[in-house]
This record gives structure tokens, C-alpha cells and sequence, in this order.
């Protein structure tokens, strides 16, 4: 049994994540700006600001892992993006190092590859390429993993989530999603990996259409079992992405919002 600390873990993945790894025999520990909902034996909950370096620290004292996902997982004017998702990751970084917390996986996003071209499919995990403010801010939690990984010793994995989902819901997902399933598979992979360092993988399932490559996620120990294929004839002929041979898809057009938050957009 291990204790694993997750951040945002009140958001669509950590409430997915929190079952599976508890019924896995994990503790867990769920660090979030919002209350979580009704706590599971075995969980415990602190509610703090990714950025409050104090609390974090304490909350990941004797943790085996810390799963960061908390953040905006969207696009959002540039202030916003700095401060969350880029001066929060390294917060949630320096607090795990001061914890003696030796193992990480941060949740980086395709988005910080999307001008990545898919033909021929991408080979291995090259270095970031982003579409969006939100891109440049998983790229810069990469660089902060690879830092904290080469100058403390750790084992930190940044896995770049395509689409997680309980289940595929658009043409998109048939070489995109990550299914719940797999996503913890991802977390017990950076849990029991025996490979020190950092790590840039692909948080996708093994989807029939998939157009990243799973080599880096094996080199860990991340074999996923669940294919998007089951669900080709409803998502099949849903619209793809007029700019499919990116990465990124739509996000990489010029004429798509940039530092914009899109909650606040007729798109
Ligand atoms: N869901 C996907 O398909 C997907 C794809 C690529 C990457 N990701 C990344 O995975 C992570 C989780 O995604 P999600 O879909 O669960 O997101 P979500 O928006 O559902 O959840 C994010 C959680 O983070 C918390 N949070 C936000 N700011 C915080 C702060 N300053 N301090 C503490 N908590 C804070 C929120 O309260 C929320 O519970 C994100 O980092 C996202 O960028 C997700």
C-alpha cells in the first residue's frame, strides 16, 4: 500500500483516479482549492492553493507520489496562465522536494507539442512545440520536471494527456483518448517505475488511430490495454479537426483565440 498525494484532484480526472487507485489499496491524499466531495476511507483532503508552498509541503510529507493535475486545463489570459499553472507547478515541485517526496508525474498536455506534425505519426516525445499560452505552460512544467528531476534525483514523469475521458466522445478521441483505466495504470507506472530521471510520455490509450507513440510511456512501465476503436461507428463520422495534420488540431490555426479564456468566448 503506498500513499499517494494528487493535486486538483476535485477535477474530471482526479475523480475518476481516486476509485481505481483505492481500490488498488492506495491512500490518498487530495490536495484542491475546492472542497472535494464526500471523502472514501483511506482519503484524506487539504484544501490549499497550489501556490501556498507551506501547505503543500505538508500535505505531501510521507507520500510515495505526488499526481500533479491542478491548474487551468484550458486556455486563459496570460496572467492567469503564469500564475497557476507555471509558478503553481514549480511550487508543487519544491514543495515535494522539501517533503523528500522522491517520485512525480505531472500532468502536461498535447497542447504543448500541438504544432507536432501527425504524418508520419510522432516518433518518441520531441521537444515541445505549443499552441496555446496553456501549451507554453505544460512545456514549462516539463522543463521544471527535468530540472527537479536531473538536479534532486527524482523520478518525475510529465505525461502529455491527449483527451481523458470516461469515454471517447468525438471523432478526436478515436486516437486521443485516455481512458480512466489507463490513466491509472499511468499513475501505478510512476509509482513502482525503477527508472530514475525525467521522463516526457504520451497520456493516451492504445487506441487503433493513435498517432503519438506508446515507446515512452513502456520505457516506465505504461502499457495501456483500452482502444477508442469500440466506439468508431458512433464517433466515426463526427467531424475531425480541419487542421488534422497537427498535433493540436484547430488549437494550432492563427485564427484561434490566443490568451483568451474560452469560457468567455462564443466559439
Ligand atoms: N482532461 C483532459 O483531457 C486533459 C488533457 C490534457 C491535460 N490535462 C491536464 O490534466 C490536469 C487535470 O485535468 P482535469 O480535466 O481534471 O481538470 P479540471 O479543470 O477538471 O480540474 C482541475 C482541478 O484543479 C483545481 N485547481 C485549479 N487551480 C488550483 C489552484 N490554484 N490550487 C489548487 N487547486 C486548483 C480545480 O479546483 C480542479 O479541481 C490539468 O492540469 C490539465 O491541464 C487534462
Amino acid at each position: 500500500m503506498s500513499r499517494i498525494a494528487i493535486t486538483g484532484s476535485s477535477g474530471a480526472i482526479g475523480g475518476f483516479l481516486r476509485p481505481r487507485l483505492r481500490a488498488a489499496g492506495h491512500r490518498l491524499v487530495l490536495v484542491d482549492s475546492a472542497e472535494p466531495d464526500e471523502l472514501a476511507p483511506g482519503e484524506e483532503a487539504v484544501t490549499a492553493d497550489i501556490r501556498e508552498l507551506d501547505a503543500l509541503a505538508a500535505a505531501f510529507a510521507g507520500a510515495d507520489l505526488v499526481v500533479h493535475l491542478a491548474g487551468h486545463a484550458q486556455e486563459r489570459e496570460w496572467p492567469d496562465i503564469l500564475a497557476v499553472n507555471i509558478d503553481g507547478t514549480r511550487a508543487v515541485c519544491e514543495a515535494a522536494r522539501r517533503a523528500g517526496v522522491t517520485r512525480l508525474l505531472l500532468a502536461s498536455s498535447v497542447h504543448a507539442a500541438g504544432f507536432l506534425p501527425t504524418h508520419p505519426a510522432v516518433v518518441g516525445a520531441p521537444a515541445p512545440r505549443p499552441d496555446t499560452y496553456y501549451g507554453v505552460s505544460k512545456a514549462a512544467l516539463e522543463a521544471l520536471g527535468s530540472l527537479y528531476a536531473d538536479r534532486f534525483g527524482m523520478t518525475v514523469i510529465s505525461a502529455r494527456i491527449m483527451h481523458a475521458t470516461t469515454e471517447p466522445q468525438a471523432a478526436y478521441d478515436l486516437g486521443g483518448w485516455l481512458s480512466p483505466d489507463d490513466a491509472t495504470r499511468l499513475v501505478l507506472a510512476a509509482l513502482t517505475t525503477p527508472n530514475a530521471g525525467h521522463h516526457v510520455v504520451w497520456g493516451v490509450s492504445r487506441n487503433t488511430r493513435r498517432v503519438v507513440d506508446l515507446g515512452p510511456g513502456a520505457a516506465i512501465g505504461f502499457e495501456p490495454v483500452d482502444d477508442a476503436e469500440h466506439w468508431a461507428d458512433t464517433l466515426g463520422g463526427l467531424p475531425t479537426p480541419a487542421t488534422a495534420d497537427r498535433l493540436g488540431g484547430d488549437f494550432t490555426l492563427a485564427s484561434h483565440p490566443l490568451g483568451e479564456d474560452w469560457r468567455q468566448l462564443d466559439l
